[in-house]
């Protein structure tokens, strides 16, 4: 594996695989790898002659300076797990490689992302774009590998595709989970003992909410009695929680309603302090 810090060294490596005709997977990280960053890799591989994974903390989506400043930073461990998982070029680029120029762009996201996450974090979701943008603009990937952990940034990515003509293809990857269903995140390690213990009451109640659907229950009625739950539980404070549309993100009135893409529940829990999302379909 190589590691490259460049945006010259990256493009010379794109430019001589697409000489040759090889597919290009891009899996997109901010470090801080873990098992479900792993299964993108995995994919990515099964799927593409090349490999590249890029490890870059985008300051321009996080709306907390906190968020940022503390966001775990592992690159060695990264590399490592990379080479292990037989990745051609690891881009780790500094943010001046990334952002020569401050980065102004706004996208015209729509309402994609305008809720939940949209709602809650501004900024975040055009911050997302203006890096994803970059990287394919850099890569050039046949496909790129997302994970539905994060739903809605999928959401707003085929956006974003979509306004700025990208060919390629996005491949949503199942949420990988602890043993007990805690959704992996590389922000569990800030979680205490005593929350880590608590959290996956989270995934507990979204399993437990699907028998509400199957007993009749509205998709509102059935996101308020989960939320509900959710905030029963001491330790843990839920922020919203949504049914919406898998596709449009925008809230159903009746599960006739989703499209053909179904349903999902999202939800952001503060447990300990630590800001964690899951999601689950209906
Ligand atoms: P990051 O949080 O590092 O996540 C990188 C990718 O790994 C995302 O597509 C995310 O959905 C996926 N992922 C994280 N936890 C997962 C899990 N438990 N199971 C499956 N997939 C999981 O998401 C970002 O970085 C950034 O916003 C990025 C797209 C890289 C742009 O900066």
């Amino acid at each position: 594996m190589e590691i490259i810090r460049s945006v010259k060294s990256l493009d010379a490596a794109v430019e001589a695989a697409r000489q040759e005709g090889k597919s290009i997977g891009l899996v997109p990280t901010m470090g801080a790898l873990h098992a479900g960053h792993r299964s993108l890799v995995e994919r990515a591989r099964s799927e593409n002659d090349i490999v590249i994974v890029s490890v870059f903390v985008n300051p321009t989506q996080f709306n907390n300076p906190d968020d940022l400043r503390t966001y775990p930073r592992t690159e060695e461990a990264d590399c490592r797990m990379l080479e292990e998982c037989g990745v051609d070029f690891a881009f780790v680029p500094s943010i001046e490689e990334v952002y020569p120029e401050p980065d102004t762009r706004v996208f015209d996201l729509g309402p994609v992302a305008e809720v939940m996450e949209g709602a809650m974090r501004p900024g975040h979701f055009n911050g997302v774009a203006q890096i994803v943008s970059k990287l394919f603009a850099m890569t050039r990937p046949t496909r790129a590998y997302f994970g539905e952990k994060d739903f809605q940034q999928i959401a707003v990515i085929r956006r974003m595709v979509a306004l700025e003509g990208f060919e390629l293809e996005i491949v949503p990857c199942p949420i990988v989970r602890e043993s007990d269903g805690l959704a992996l995140s590389s922000r569990n390690v800030r979680l205490s003992a005593e929350a880590r213990a608590i959290a996956p009451a989270i995934r507990r109640i979204l399993l437990e909410s699907l028998r509400l659907k199957a007993d009749g229950m509205s998709p509102v009625e059935t996101a308020k009695a989960t939320e509900a739950a959710i905030n029963g539980v001491a330790g843990l404070e839920t922020e919203y929680y949504q049914i919406v549309d898998a596709a449009s993100m925008q809230p159903i009135g009746s599960w006739d309603e989703a499209g053909e893409h179904g349903a999902v529940g999202c939800v952001t829990v503060y447990c300990g302090g630590v800001r964690l999302i899951d999601n689950i379909r209906y």
